[in-house]
């Protein structure tokens, strides 16, 4: 079995990836080997020359659909779709259609009559980029829907840890923060622990959502224990935008117990590496000079190889759709 997956791999990571839907909506339903395939093959475009000629897909048309704020990822999407030679169409609709009373299945079907092949979708609410994939024609990818799912996040996370450590079995991963409002979380959650990686959640009790034990990962309401041994920590982001008010912890206490510092870091296995999907507030959920300490601070090699693995996707999506 392990020699057929070998191969699969192996063939993978120079040709496009099959996949059993034409669309990625959540990581949770995907299994190992269509992980494996998307990152291996993500592994091989981020080995190439930025110049080199990748352009698969002239003529298709993707249209980057914001209903939220974001820099990294939609910026990541847009380079990725033109690195494969796609045409791509930025929408942001954050001030637009939904203060104008318009419903989603209206703005739905207009996107539709535009005729795109794949629509990425951020949403604030979870489930909107499933309800596209119900009434669209074209591929959709989710880029983050509300508390649910944010899927190229955890594959583009799980290539970084691919390239920095070799692998992701047995690893012990740390996730540290606002884990109850967190996508990151929850598709990382699914992700490593499909691939076979020791998952921890780390949060005071107010940030850490009941239920994850079912989920396959241990539980730590204080940073020391969560994070000893790790291989990985991986911070969050205290997403407040999404708190209800109660649940928001001050500052200042909230980097004492939970903010990564040398003196906690030190516990984690000598070699562990920081992960943070980004923005980061720094003296918050990290000091400042760890998100910069280049031996250990992975955050921008996370930037880096979004792009590798959202071109890795979309071709994916791309080649699925044509085979189905
Ligand atoms: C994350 C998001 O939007 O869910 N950011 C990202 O995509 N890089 C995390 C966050 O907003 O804190």
């Amino acid at each position: 079995m392990n020699d057929l997956l070998n191969k699969i791999q192996k063939n993978t990571s120079t040709s496009p990836v099959k996949l059993s839907s034409h669309h990625l909506l959540s990581i949770e339903g995907m299994d190992k080997l269509e992980i494996q395939s998307l990152i291996d093959r993500a592994d091989f475009f981020a080995n190439l020359d930025k110049h080199s000629d990748t352009k698969f897909l002239q003529g298709y048309v993707v249209l980057n659909v914001f209903f939220e704020n974001s820099t990294r990822t939609r910026v990541s999407f847009e380079l990725a779709a033109r690195r494969l030679g796609a045409e791509v169409i930025n929408i942001s609709l954050i001030n637009s259609s939904i203060k104008k009373g318009e419903s989603l299945l209206d703005t739905a079907s207009t996107l539709n009559a535009m005729k795109p092949d794949l629509l990425i979708v951020r949403h604030p609410h979870s489930g909107a980029p499933i309800l596209f994939a119900n009434y669209l024609n074209c591929s959709i990818i989710n880029a983050g829907d509300g508390r649910h799912e944010h899927p190229t996040q955890a594959l583009l996370d799980a290539l970084t840890i691919k390239r920095r450590i070799g692998y992701l079995e047995g690893l012990k991963i740390s996730i540290c923060g606002d884990i109850a409002n967190s996508r990151v979380a929850r598709s990382n959650i699914h992700l490593l622990t499909i691939m076979g990686a020791e998952v921890r959640c780390v949060a005071p009790p107010t940030l850490m959502p009941s239920g994850l034990e079912k989920l396959g990962v241990k539980c730590f309401y204080n940073m020391k224990e969560g994070i000893k041994n790790s291989d990985v920590v991986m911070l969050l982001r205290l997403q407040n935008e999404r708190m209800s008010g109660t649940e928001n912890p001050s500052e200042r206490e909230y980097f004492k117990f939970f903010g990564l510092d040398e003196t906690k870091l030190s516990l984690a296995n000598s070699n562990a590496v920081i992960m943070h999907p980004g923005p980061m507030n720094r003296g918050v959920e990290i000091a400042s000079a760890l998100a910069d300490d280049t031996n250990r601070s992975l955050i921008k090699t996370q930037v880096e190889m979004g792009v590798a693995v959202r071109m890795s996707i979309i071709e994916a999506l791309n080649y699925t759709k044509h085979q189905i």
